[in-house]
């Protein structure tokens, strides 16, 4: 079954058409960093914009590169929420008309559940019960996945998500937007013990997160250290410095919090999702020490960790299989939850 996948839930377009929810036939994104760096965060308004630019160019290359056509297409998945509900409303408008026109099945996708489904894209896909960590500029959390579309949610950010985290804390630092990429690069020349971070709630039981604290002692540093403080040399930290500090403590936190998830639960398998995942760090942490043990672990290669349409078009497959299929009233939920 061949379907095609929509996602437009907050600063990337993505197309994809997928078979039988785990073969990629075409996969194309549009990357809206250029138009909402210069404001340093995403434009809501020009995010739903560029979605309707860069849309129909997407679709053409989609079947341009894979040779299919639309009347190849068996069904029609699409992001409905959480997101931005302009720019969720673009991708439903297209997928609602689509399969209106071709007369196809569609499906609405939530998208902390499309992100889970990168890990399904590959070879050795993840077997049922898994955690997985979701960790994305919107969301952290950690869900333990019974079986396909049965979630139960272990624990989530109380505050701050990481990739929000990442994204605050880069602007204090004057690292461009996105703030993920910029502290990576920037932290590739710092050094991670120079200044010790909190881990937030990693001395408790919970699953939960909390990343505004750690936001918050790097604003207290930057005003402590001043605008001329950050400069090495000195004998102050760097700024990259700070950036490797605090990019080792957010991994340090969902690292331990993935550790304590396996140690709670019977679970021993782990899949991680999310454009935080795109961590070079994060990903090393994870295979040394989450990976080893009888464990296993799945994470996706890094395109796919970021948002894209494949992931959404694996999601709805597998909610086709369950028998589901929205009709043309399939409305976004900024606030959709899972489950
Ligand atoms: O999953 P995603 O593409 O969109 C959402 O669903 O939010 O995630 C985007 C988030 C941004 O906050 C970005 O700063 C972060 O993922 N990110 C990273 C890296 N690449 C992207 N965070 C840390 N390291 C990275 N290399
Ligand atoms: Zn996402």
């Amino acid at each position: 079954m061949l379907v095609l996948g929509i996602e437009t839930s907050c600063d990337e377009t993505g197309v994809a058409l997928v078979e039988d929810g785990t073969k990629i036939r075409a996969n194309v994104v549009a990357s809206q960093v250029p138009v909402h760096a210069r404001y340093g965060g995403v434009v809501p308004e020009l995010a739903s914009r560029n979605h309707i630019i860069e849309m129909t160019r997407l679709l053409r290359r989609c079947f341009d590169e894979s040779g299919l056509t639309l009347d190849d297409v068996d069904a029609i998945a699409v992001t409905r929420g959480p997101g931005l509900v302009g720019s969720l409303l673009v991708g439903l408008s297209v997928a609602k008309s689509l399969a209106y026109v071709r007369r196809v099945p569609l499906v609405g996708v939530n998208h902390i559940e499309a992100h889970i489904y990168a890990n399904f894209l590959f070879r050795n896909e993840p077997q049922f019960p898994f955690v997985a960590l979701v960790a994305s500029g919107g969301h952290t959390c950690i869900i333990k996945c019974v079986d396909h579309g049965a979630y139960e949610l272990l624990g989530q950010t109380r505050d701050d998500a990481a990739g929000e985290a990442f994204d605050k804390v880069a602007k204090l630092l004057g690292l461009p937007y996105p703030g993920g990429p910029s502290i990576e690069k920037d932290a590739a020349t710092g050094n991670p013990k120079a200044i010790d971070l909190p881990r937030p709630m990693t001395e408790t039981e919970t699953l939960d997160f909390s990343f505004s604290g750690l936001k918050t002692a790097v604003l207290y540093l930057t005003r402590e250290l001043g605008s001329g403080g950050l400069e090495a040399g000195k004998g102050n930290p760097s700024r990259s410095d700070l950036s490797a500090s605090f990019q080792a403590a957010v991994v340090d936190v969902l690292v331990a919090k993935v550790k304590r998830a396996l140690a709670q639960t019977d679970v021993r398998r782990v899949a991680l999702a999310g454009g935080v995942v795109a961590n070079r760090l994060l990903r090393e942490r994870f295979a040394a020490e989450v990976g080893r043990g009888g464990n296993g672990l799945h994470i996706p290669p890094v395109a796919f960790c970021i948002d894209n349409g494949a992931m959404v078009a694996s999601a709805g497959y597998f909610r086709l299989m369950r028998g589901e299929q929205a009709d043309l009233t399939l409305n976004a939920d900024p606030n959709l939850r899972l489950g």
